[in-house]
């Protein structure tokens, strides 16, 4: 059941802290600032590693993409419809990675199959035990989130960028006890986050807006996109997330007083400064300003209000920033009366291409 609450969605963003706990078990050895992760092989990839995913866990897809390449590994992220043997080139070489909660989406399971197909090593990472995707592939990672019954994905989200950092560590080798102890913080920077997030008041400020805008840079442009895809597909409303930069190039032409604009905005480095820049665009526009911010930097003085994360690194801050913004979307959702667990036109699981 929905244990009190009135939505299975509000339970299962409340369940992040659990769902990751649940993740990183056994996994994360503080000592030596190793990641273990028994059910894999050994995985070495040589190229390119090559993501395909669908919807939110191509967000993720994204996120693991960036993590590789940090640490020195080439890869490529593809929705999977998108992925094709005639454009892509995969070889017995290659490594390819589906991410995909239920395991079964349609579009990810082909992709994977035509992997297969030309003999390249497949992994999954995935929720669901004795899925397609786990059946079907080499190796298997399970994200362990628990039943996800909302369709809107969130607790699944975290845990698949949880899961795909530790496994671009077990990747790349390294070894790091500062990364280790951050996602340990993770959980209870998440309930933080929970027991004093004040976006049910800009839920309830701005959920009779025109369009809602969502930028990032970095690890945060993929948490801009997934904040983006929560508040469209479950209130309803036009909702965009872009790479900050790329404000200027078009999209600055759509924004007005009526289409809040929230910027994702963590640390002071030069990401940070960047994102204010393209703030103080909006802002002469007399667009409203949400700042999901650690403090570490002084966007506040652009913003009209502010959604606090703790500080951390920029990949823990962006897996702690987005659920700051699937708050937004719930209490959005929530005021305008929307069916939040069963958005109208959309399944849990999309088994055709
Ligand atoms: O089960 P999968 O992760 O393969 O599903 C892929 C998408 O259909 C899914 O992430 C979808 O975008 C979310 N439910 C949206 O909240």
């Amino acid at each position: 059941g929905k244990s009190g609450y009135d939505h299975y969605m509000l339970k299962e963003i409340n369940e992040q802290p659990t769902a990751l706990r649940e993740c990183f078990r056994g996994r994360l050895d503080e000592l030596t600032g190793r990641v273990k992760l028994s059910e894999l092989g050994n995985l070495e990839p040589n190229g390119i590693v090559t993501f395909v995913a669908c919807g939110t866990s191509y967000h993720a897809a994204m996120v693991g993409t960036r993590l590789l390449q940090e640490r020195g590994i080439p890869a490529q992220a593809f929705l999977a419809s998108e992925f094709n043997l005639d454009t892509v080139p995969i070889n017995p070489e290659s490594v390819v990675v589906g991410v995909t909660q239920s395991g079964e989406t349609a579009d990810t399971m082909r992709a994977l199959r035509e992997a297969n197909s030309v003999g390249a090593t497949t992994v999954a990472v995935t929720n669901v035990v004795g899925s397609s995707a786990a059946r079907e592939t080499d190796e298997v990672l399970y994200i362990r989130a628990g039943p996800e019954i909302s369709v809107a994905a969130t607790k699944t989200f975290a845990s698949q960028q949880a899961a795909l950092t530790m496994l671009a560590t077990v990747l790349s080798g390294q070894r790091s006890r500062e990364l280790v102890q951050e996602l340990r913080a993770v959980p209870d920077q998440i309930q933080s986050v929970l027991d004093t997030s004040s976006a049910r008041e800009i839920a309830e400020t701005y959920h009779g807006s025109d369009a809602y805008f969502f930028i990032g840079r970095g690890y945060h442009y993929p948490v801009a996109l997934e904040g983006a895809l929560k508040m469209k597909e479950i209130t309803y409303t036009h909702a965009e997330g872009f790479a900050a930069g790329e404000l200027k190039h078009g999209p600055l032409a759509l924004v007005s007083a009526d289409t809040p604009v929230f910027a994702i905005v963590t640390g002071d480095g030069r990401l940070a400064e960047k994102t204010i820049g393209n703030i103080k665009e909006v802002e002469a526009r007399g667009t409203p300003v949400v700042a999901v911010t650690d403090g570490q930097s002084n966007v506040e003085r652009y913003a009209d209000h502010v959604l606090e994360v703790p500080a951390s690194s920029s990949v823990t801050s962006s897996i702690v920033a987005n659920v700051q913004l699937q708050l937004v979307a719930y209490w959005t959702a929530n005021q305008l009366g929307r069916s939040i667990d069963k958005p109208r036109n959309l399944a849990k699981s999309v088994t055709v291409e």
